[in-house]
């Protein structure tokens, strides 16, 4: 009986539930369902790979959760809590990070402001380089450069993983990572995933077309117009997506560009 109570009570919170979420937006000729009647439960502590057709609604569903579109119906909890109503700061602050597909450029702000800003303390010289070291990065060439057009795709992508790791937040989602970057950094990336997996706390969340990146995921989602079309264990959803338009599509020509 009592062991019964106590599951209950384990099983009681994900870290992070969609229920019922839909989300329309009018497009000129009127309404638009971009996400539709959306449920989705994801555990503590997982690598998810969320994949799937372009303009199927990932990037939509990333900005749902992260706040910056609101959901026209339903609720998500974050830890139980109902974050539904809040601004993307009160969810940053409850351990929500997202990383853009397109980074952003800081002019006037070195690379180690930035990371300080993200860890919300004042890193010390050698803190701040342990983040670009796990990023792949020559600490000592980058900490106190500027956020500016001076530094390449591949390289601002790093420099903001880096502030998600400096961020250390609950969840981190991923918006295409390895979208604009060159065969060289996006093996690196790779890297910089894979080392992810196994030193970060919290869990994390990755929109990917890469057949590498699902890979290395506990759990993969795929969105198709609005909708879960499979959600599951890797071992169990991979073999069922390899090779179909939905997953690898668009980026085959980068993996056989020499990356495998
Ligand atoms: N604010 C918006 N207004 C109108 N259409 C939108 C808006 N945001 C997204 N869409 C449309 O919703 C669909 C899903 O977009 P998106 O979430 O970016 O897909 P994905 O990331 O899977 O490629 C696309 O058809 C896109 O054009
Ligand atoms: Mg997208």
């Amino acid at each position: 009986m009592s062991i019964g109570i106590a599951y209950n009570k384990r099983k009681v919170n994900y870290m992070l539930e969609l229920k019922n979420v839909s989300f329309s937006v009018d497009d000129g000729k009127g309404q638009k369902e971009i996400i539709k009647d959306l449920n989705l439960k994801i555990d503590d502590g997982k690598f998810v790979v969320v994949t799937g057709p372009n303009g199927g609604g990932k990037s939509t569903l990333a900005k749902i959760i992260a706040g910056i579109e609101k959901p026209t119906e339903g609720t998500i909890l974050f830890d139980g809590l109902d974050i539904t109503e809040m601004s993307i700061t009160e969810r940053a602050n409850a351990g929500i990070s997202f990383a853009f597909q397109q980074p952003v450029r800081f002019k006037g702000i070195r690379v180690l402001d930035l990371l300080r800003i993200a860890a919300k303390k004042q890193l010390t010289t050698a803190e701040a380089c342990k983040y670009l070291s796990e990023v792949g990065l020559c600490a000592k060439d980058y900490i106190k450069r500027e956020v500016n057009a001076s530094l390449s795709g591949g390289e601002l992508k790093r420099i903001e993983i880096a502030t998600v790791l400096a961020r250390g937040t609950k969840l981190s989602l991923f918006d295409e990572p390895e979208a604009g970057i060159d065969l060289w950094s996006f093996k690196n990336l790779i890297s910089v995933f894979e080392h992810m997996r196994e030193t970060v706390k919290g869990s994390i969340m990755i929109i990917s077309h890469q057949e590498r990146i699902l890979n290395i995921a506990d759990e993969i989602v795929v969105i198709s117009a609005g909708s879960i079309a499979k959600h599951g264990p890797k071992d169990e959803i991979l073999p069922e997506i390899l090779g179909t338009s939905a997953a690898v599509g668009s980026c085959n020509i980068l993996e056989k560009g020499g990356n495998k």
